[in-house]
């Protein structure tokens, strides 16, 4: 049975899952054009989680995958902590941000029992991870109720450790995508490699299928994935102009401007380097900082600047997220985007 028969899905398409950029909207449309919607649940709270995958489950019969992150929570690291307010401390006063409003605690939270129980109840056909796998008991939980386990590798050696650990098949995402490094094994980002670099030495590595994700944003683009061993593809910024995605203004208007041909690695908006449009927070602090706190603690001092600047119609301290190909970006129907993306598919 080949991926695609595995996952029942017709086109070997995936929508990446994009936490902060969609919900359940964008998986529906994109699952019943007959490629694999995903719902991204790094961001959400288990009651949040419940509330989407219900309304997947009401809206399509189709199958659709599941996303979590899976890092390792850091220890809150005051002094770190305080250099990174001190460093941010101009913009507090330029925006008239007040420091002790910021809040603490933990905005993205790796999958845990809590989440395994919940999602349990929908028992989901695909489950997927980011930043490795979490507990071998976890991960076989979601095989207890048939799920098809996926992960990202970011390198050759992630791919072999994942297989090990028994994912279904290896998203190989290289280093032109769009969002956060799936990277795991490694926090050097010399070792992160170009998805047309990283995909063959992918598909010689492991036995599992390998799906490509990185830069692809058109047909001819899953075409050559696919001619490189790809059994399918995952594509994330192409759908974030889509009306089903909820990609924010600032955010829609940089995607769709000449900026977005400019994109860096940066950990300034959480502490772990992902891929996004290089804007004023990124030049002025990064676009890799020494001092942010790890992931995802940096996340919350930038928060209220965010929310002030964006008010005021500034994109410098938002992350706008996107991979270096936003050629595929339209404003059109996530479904027609999908079929249009599969087209020269066999
Ligand atoms: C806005 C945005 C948010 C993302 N969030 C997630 C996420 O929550 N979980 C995940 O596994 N991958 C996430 N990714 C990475 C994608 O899974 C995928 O690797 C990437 O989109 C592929 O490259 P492309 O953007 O060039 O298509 C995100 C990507 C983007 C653009």
């Amino acid at each position: 049975m080949n991926l695609l028969q595995r996952l029942g899905i017709d086109l070997p398409i995936i929508q990446a899952p994009m936490a902060g950029s969609q919900g359940s909207a964008l998986a529906i449309a994109v699952s019943e054009a007959g490629g694999l919607g995903s719902q991204p649940c790094a961001m959400l709270t288990v009651e949040a989680m419940r509330n989407e995958l219900a309304t997947i489950r009401a809206a399509t019969k189709k199958p659709f995958n599941v996303n979590f992150f899976c890092h390792t929570p850091p220890r809150a690291d005051a002094v770190r902590e305080t250099m990174w307010r001190d460093a941010l401390a101009p913009y507090y006063r330029e925006l008239g941000v007040d420091p002790n409003d910021i809040p603490k605690g933990a905005p993205r939270r790796p999958f845990d029992e809590e989440y395994a129980d919940a999602l349990a109840e929908f028992a989901p056909p695909v489950v997927s991870f980011h930043f490795g796998l979490p507990s071998r008991e976890l991960v076989e939980r979601c095989h207890a109720w048939g799920a098809f386990v996926l992960s990202s590798a970011t390198t050759v050696d992630e791919a072999r450790w994942l297989e090990d650990r028994g994912v279904d098949a290896v998203i190989a995402q290289g280093a032109e995508a769009g969002g956060h490094r799936g990277m795991f094994l490694t926090d050097d980002v010399t070792t992160q490699v170009g998805t047309f670099a990283l995909l063959p030495q992918v598909v010689r590595a492991v036995k599992v299928p390998v799906i490509a994700a990185g830069g692809i944003a058109d047909a001819s683009g899953v075409v050559a994935a696919l001619a490189l061993g790809a059994a399918a593809v995952q594509i994330g910024t192409a759908y974030l102009l889509t009306p089903e995605a909820t990609t924010g203004p600032v955010h829609r208007a940089a995607l769709a401007s000449d900026a977005a041909r400019v994109t860096a690695l940066t950990n300034v908006f959480t502490g772990r380097p992902a891929r996004g449009i290089v804007n004023r927070l990124m030049r002025e602090t990064g676009p890799m900082s020494s001092i942010a706190p790890p992931f995802p603690l940096a996340a919350f001092a930038v928060l209220p600047l965010r929310a002030k600047a964006e008010a005021a119609g500034s994109s410098d301290f938002s992350p706008l997220w996107s991979g270096q190909n936003p050629s595929g970006c339209k404003a059109i129907p996530a479904a027609q985007l999908t079929r249009e993306l599969a087209a020269d598919a066999a």
